[in-house]
């Protein structure tokens, strides 16, 4: 088979130390590696499969001669290096928010649209974590019977944040339990013990940014436009994993069993479902796995074609780099790794953004 040359931007980060592990994992055709952060970590040494790597600094120049280029940096870093990355010949498969809403960019996760990997002009973008375990589950239910609304609120672990929550979390707890008082750094308030309803910024509808992007991408990777969806993301002091309670309402009624039936055919999903035996999914057990856990199904008691689920996925693996990996796989499965349209327009529009550009 052949192999081809990666690069992962942001190799010191949480997702791009899971993109490294996933790539090994998965024995994905790697002729080479290069590993790529901020200057901050360059010289550092890393591991790729057993063998040492040094990490450089990431430049206009580190794309050159790559194939294909992981991003899991912040938006403004990658809206920068994307498109210089894309002049140089390569796919950008972004994990930030830069591109996700970006008419001209798929997004994608590839049990529920890989198809649209196909459009790419180089650059295609993994949705937010959130998004992906939730379109993971609907998307088989609703092409059995479309959905109408959908009302979910998230129970997101500070990993989804990055590696300086993780110590935040950390750090605080021990406060916490040694008596001693927290200073917050990474949220406005103690994230120890407690839970915030406020994830990325708040937004003039009354919604923060995290909630928007559920609708917005969900809309997009489903192809249903006109899909009603209302969101709550909450901050919980757990490491790993995103939990999300789902109340779905179909056009048509249907019972727990047949969502089961469903749901325990379709890709990605395990069902965890006996409430008898306290048996659903939860965030520990899912830390580290590739599955979506679904479980709690039960009739909406105040709707007559109303469900209610549990949802819960490893953020950092479904959620983020093993969703990237995947459109990868896919993109190489299906000889799609190259723009197969007008490629005199790769990267047009996609002009380099000031450094240290933000959201
Ligand atoms: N965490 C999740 O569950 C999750 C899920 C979906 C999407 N995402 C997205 O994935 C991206 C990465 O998230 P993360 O959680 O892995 O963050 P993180 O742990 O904070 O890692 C950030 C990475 O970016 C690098 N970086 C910082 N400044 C840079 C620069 N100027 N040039 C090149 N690299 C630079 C860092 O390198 P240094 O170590 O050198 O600073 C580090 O490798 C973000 O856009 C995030 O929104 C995260």
């Amino acid at each position: 088979m052949k192999g081809y040359k990666v690069a992962v931007m942001g190799a010191t980060g949480l997702v791009g130390q899971e993109v490294i592990k996933i790539l090994v994992q998965r024995k994905f055709p790697v002729e080479s590696i290069s590993l790529l952060a901020s200057d901050r970590s360059a010289g550092k040494k890393a591991f790729f499969n057993h063998d040492e790597v040094e990490v450089k600094e990431t430049t206009p120049e580190s794309f050159e001669g790559m194939d294909i280029v992981f991003s899991a940096v912040e938006t403004g870093i990658s809206k920068r290096f994307a498109p210089i990355a894309v002049q140089a010949g390569a796919l950008v498969i972004d994990k930030s928010n830069a591109f996700r809403t970006d008419p001209a960019v798929p997004l994608v996760v590839p049990e529920v649209n890989g198809q649209d990997i196909r459009w790419h002009k180089g650059i295609i973008a993994s949705p937010n974590c959130s998004t992906i375990q939730m379109v993971v589950a609907l998307n088989p239910l609703h092409k059995a019977n479309p959905i109408k609304r959908i009302v979910v609120d998230t129970y997101q672990s500070v990993s989804g944040t990055g590696s300086a929550a993780i110590e935040e979390l950390t750090a605080q707890a021990k406060q916490v339990l040694n008596g001693q008082a927290t200073a917050p750094h990474v949220y406005h308030h103690q994230i120890a013990f407690n839970v915030l309803p406020e994830i990325d910024v708040f937004m003039d509808n009354g919604y923060s940014k995290e909630e928007w992007k559920m609708v917005e991408e969900t809309r997009k990777i489903m192809h249903a436009d006109e899909l009603a969806i209302s969101a709550t993301c909450v901050r919980v002091p757990v490491f790993i994993s995103h939990s999300e309670a789902v109340n779905i309402e179909f056009s048509e009624a249907m019972t727990p069993d047949e969502v089961r039936r469903i749901l325990s055919q379709s890709p990605g999903i395990k069902v965890l479902d006996d409430p008898m035996i306290s048996l659903y999914p939860q965030a520990w057990a899912a830390a580290g796995t590739d599955e979506v856990f679904v479980g709690r199904i039960r009739q909406d008691a105040s709707h007559p074609r109303g469900i209610v689920m549990w949802v819960v996925a490893d953020n950092l693996r479904k959620g983020a780099a093993l969703n990237a990996v995947q459109i990868a796989e896919e993109a190489i499965k299906r000889d799609w790794l190259k723009p197969t349209r007008n490629p005199e327009t790769v990267g047009a529009g996609l002009k380099p953004a000031r450094p240290g550009g933000q959201e």
